[in-house]
C-alpha cells in the first residue's frame, strides 16, 4: 500500500507531507480502535536489547527529528519501534529557518534539511510527555522513549551548557534517555561543541549536574559524520572521560558526493543513502574507540533490513532510521525487525 501513498506524499512539500503524516499518526494512536488496529497491522516478533541500563524490546528505533514537540508517540508507537527519540527540544520555542528547508533528493534516496530546531520549547514537549508517560508505560510493548536535546539558536555557544542543563532537568522525569545534540549542521556554531576543548566543558557540567541529581538516566552523545578522525577521536574520548552513557553516530552530514538530484546544492544537512558509507565508516571507529565500554546507536542512510544488520554486525547496540521511513514506508521497521 506504501507506493500509492507514497505517490501522493511525494506530490507534496516534504514538509506539508510530514505534518499530515505526523498529524495522522497522532490521531490514530490517541483512538483505541485505530491504535490497536495499527499495532496488528504492524506487530513485530520480540527481539530485546539490553543497552545502558534499559531493556528495548527490539533493536530500530526512529531518529530524531521527526517528532519534534512529542506530540506522536503513541502513534509512532504502533509501528513497533523499540525506541523513539523525540525532539530536538530547545529551551524556548523558536521557528526555524525560513521555508522551504526540506528537500527530497528522489533519485539519490536523500534528504536534505535545513530546519534549524523548529518547535513548541520544552514547556510544551515536557506537557507531552507526562501526558502520555503513564499510558506508554502501562502498555506491555511500551516503547523506549528518548529526548534529544539542543540550545536555542540565540543562546551564545559559551553559554550551550546553561540551556542544555535547564533542559535536562525538565526531561529527566520523563524521558528514559537523553541525548545531548551537539551534531546538527544547521545551527550556527553548534557543531563546534564537538571540538576537544568546548565538549571537556559542557560535558564536565553535565556531568556535574548528573552527580547532583536525584533522577538518573543514562545521557548519550550525538555526533556528526563530517568529523576526522582525529576529532573524534578527541570527542569519544571525551564522552568516554566524561562518564557519559553512550553515542549517537551519526546526524546528517554537510558532504555531497556522487548525488544525481536537481536539489543537491541546497544547503544543509544530507540524509539517507549517501550517507550510508561515511556512518558505517563512523560506526566502526566509533566501536573500536570505546572498546565494549558504552553502547553504541548507530543512524545515517539505514534504507533496508541489510543495512541494520550490517550496523548490528559492525557493533551498534541499536539502530535508528529517519529517511529511509520516507522512502520504504512504517513497514520498513517490521521489516527490519523480523530480518533479524
Ligand atoms: C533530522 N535529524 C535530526 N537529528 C537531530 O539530532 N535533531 C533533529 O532535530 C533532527 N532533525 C532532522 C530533520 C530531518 C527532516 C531529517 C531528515 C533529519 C537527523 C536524523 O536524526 C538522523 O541522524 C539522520 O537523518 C541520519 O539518519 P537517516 O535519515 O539517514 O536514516
Amino acid at each position: 500500500m506504501y507506493p500509492l501513498f507514497r505517490r501522493f506524499l511525494f506530490r507534496l512539500d516534504p514538509e506539508v507531507a510530514h505534518q499530515l503524516t505526523i498529524q495522522a499518526l497522532r490521531l490514530a494512536g490517541n483512538f483505541p480502535l485505530s491504535n490497536w488496529f495499527l499495532r496488528r497491522l504492524y506487530t513485530v516478533p520480540l527481539k530485546p536489547v539490553q543497552a545502558f541500563g534499559l531493556t528495548f524490546k527490539n533493536p530500530v528505533g526512529l531518529a530524531a527529528g521527526y517528532d519534534k514537540d512529542a506530540v506522536a508517540i503513541n502513534g509512532l508507537a504502533t509501528l513497533g519501534f523499540g525506541h523513539v527519540e523525540v525532539g530536538t527540544v530547545t529551551l524556548k520555542t523558536q521557528p526555524g529557518n525560513p521555508k522551504p528547508r526540506v528537500f527530497r533528493l528522489v533519485e539519490d534516496e536523500a534528504v536534505i534539511n535545513r530546519m534549524g530546531f523548529p518547535g513548541k520549547g520544552a514547556e510544551f514537549a515536557s506537557k507531552q510527555l507526562s501526558a502520555i508517560r503513564n499510558k506508554v508505560i502501562s502498555e506491555q510493548s511500551s516503547v523506549v522513549i528518548g529526548v534529544n536535546l539542543g540550545k536555542n539558536k540565540d543562546t551564545p555557544l559559551e553559554e550551550a551548557a546553561s540551556d542544555y542543563i535547564a533542559l535536562m532537568r525538565r526531561f529527566m522525569p520523563y524521558a528514559d534517555y537523553l541525548a545531548i545534540n551537539i551534531s546538527s549542521p544547521n545551527t550556527v556554531g553548534l557543531r563546534r561543541l564537538q571540538g576537544r576543548e568546548m565538549l571537556e566543558g559542557l560535558l564536565g557540567e553535565i556531568e556535574q549536574e548528573r552527580r547532583t541529581s536525584n533522577v538518573k538516566r543514562p545521557v548519550l552523545v550525538k555526533i556528526a559524520p563530517d568529523l576526522t578522525d582525529e576529532e573524534l577521536d578527541d570527542a569519544v574520548g571525551v564522552i568516554l572521560d566524561k562518564g557519559m552513557d553512550g553515542v549517537i553516530a551519526t546526524n546528517t552530514t554537510l558532504a555531497r558526493k556522487g548525488l544525481r538530484s536537481r536539489h543537491q546544492g541546497e544547503s544543509g544537512g544530507l540524509s539517507g543513502s549517501p550517507l550510508k558509507v561515511r556512518s558505517e565508516a563512523v560506526l566502526s571507529r566509533v566501536v573500536k574507540l570505546v572498546n565494549g565500554k558504552v553502547p553504541v546507536i548507530s543512524a545515517g542512510g539505514i534504507m533496508n533490513p541489510d543495512d541494520a544488520k550490517k550496523r548490528l554486525a559492525l557493533g551498534a547496540s541499536l539502530v535508528q532510521v529517519y529517511t529511509g521511513l520516507i522512502y520504504a514506508g512504517p513497514a520498513l521497521v517490521k521489516r527490519i525487525v523480523a530480518s533479524l
